[in-house]
C-alpha cells in the first residue's frame, strides 16, 4: 500500500494540535513539512522555530522539504529542530553530491525534489546515494494546485532506473494529490504521496482524508 505524508502547509493552525492529534489515529506514515522562501519559490512559509512545535506535538516522523536557496546553510538546524529526515531541491544545490553527504552527517535520510522541468537523468549519478527522490507533480510554492499529469511517464521512468540498479530509493510525489491522481501516481510506480488539501481540507475530516487517499 502507498504511505501517505500529509503537508501540514494545508492544516488548521489555530487548531493545530487537535489536528496534530487526529493524524496519529490515522495509518499516515510521516508528516511533510514545507519550508519555503520566498526566493526558490514565491512564497514564504515556515522555518525551524515552528518545526519545534510541531516536534512536541507529534510523534510521527518529520520529513521537511526544503524549498530555498542555500540549503547547506540551514540543514543542521533543521535536525536539530527536529527533522527526522531532510529534502533539498536539485535546482538550489549546484554540489548536490556534497549537500547529501552533509545530510547523512547529520544522521538523517536525504532526498532530492525534482521541479516539473528539471528531468530524472540530473540524478543518475546520484541516484545510489540518495534515500528518496521528490517528484514535484506541480510547481511548488503553493497549495491546492492541480496535478500535472505529464509528470507520470517521468515517475515510470525513475521507478525502472531504481529497480534496474537495486537502489534502496523511495520515490515519493508532491502537489495535486486526491484519491485519483494518487492511484494514477500508484499505478506509476510512487511509494509515498505528499498530500496537503485532500488531508486537511477534506469534507469529512482527516482521517477520511487519509484513508480515501489509501484506499485509492
Ligand atoms: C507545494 C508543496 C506541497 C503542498 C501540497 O509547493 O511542496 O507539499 O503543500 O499541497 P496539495 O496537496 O494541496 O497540492
Ligand atoms: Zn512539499
Amino acid at each position: 500500500m502507498m504511505k501517505i505524508a500529509p503537508s501540514v502547509l494545508a492544516a488548521d493552525f489555530s487548531r493545530l494540535d487537535e489536528q496534530m492529534k487526529a493524524l496519529a489515529k490515522t495509518s499516515a506514515d510521516r508528516i511533510h513539512f514545507d519550508v519555503m522562501d520566498g526566493v526558490f519559490v514565491p512564497n514564504l512559509s515556515m522555518g525551524p522555530f515552528i518545526l519545534e512545535f510541531f516536534k512536541q506535538m507529534t510523534d510521527l516522523p518529520l520529513e521537511v522539504h526544503l524549498m530555498i536557496v542555500e540549503p547547506e546553510k540551514h540543514l543542521e538546524a533543521y535536525v536539530k529542530a527536529g527533522a527526522t529526515s531532510l529534502i533539498v531541491h536539485q535546482e538550489t544545490c549546484p554540489h548536490l553530491h556534497r549537500t547529501i553527504q552533509q545530510i547523512k552527517d547529520l544522521g538523517v535520510p536525504a532526498g532530492v525534489a525534482l521541479n516539473p522541468a528539471t528531468p530524472v537523468s540530473t540524478l543518475e549519478d546520484i541516484l545510489a546515494d540518495l534515500d528518496l527522490v521528490l517528484i514535484m507533480t506541480v510547481n511548488p510554492g503553493f497549495g491546492g494546485q492541480q496535478f500535472i499529469q505529464s509528470m507520470l511517464p517521468k515517475i515510470q521512468i525513475l521507478r525502472e532506473l531504481i529497480d534496474e540498479n537495486g537502489y534502496e530509493c523511495e520515490i515519493e510525489v508532491d502537489g495535486g494529490i486526491n484519491a485519483s491522481t494518487a492511484a494514477l501516481a500508484q499505478q506509476a510506480g510512487v511509494d509515498v504521496a505528499v498530500a496537503g488539501t485532500a488531508v486537511f481540507a477534506h469534507s469529512e475530516g482527516i482521517a477520511q482524508g487519509v484513508s480515501a487517499l489509501q484506499g485509492a
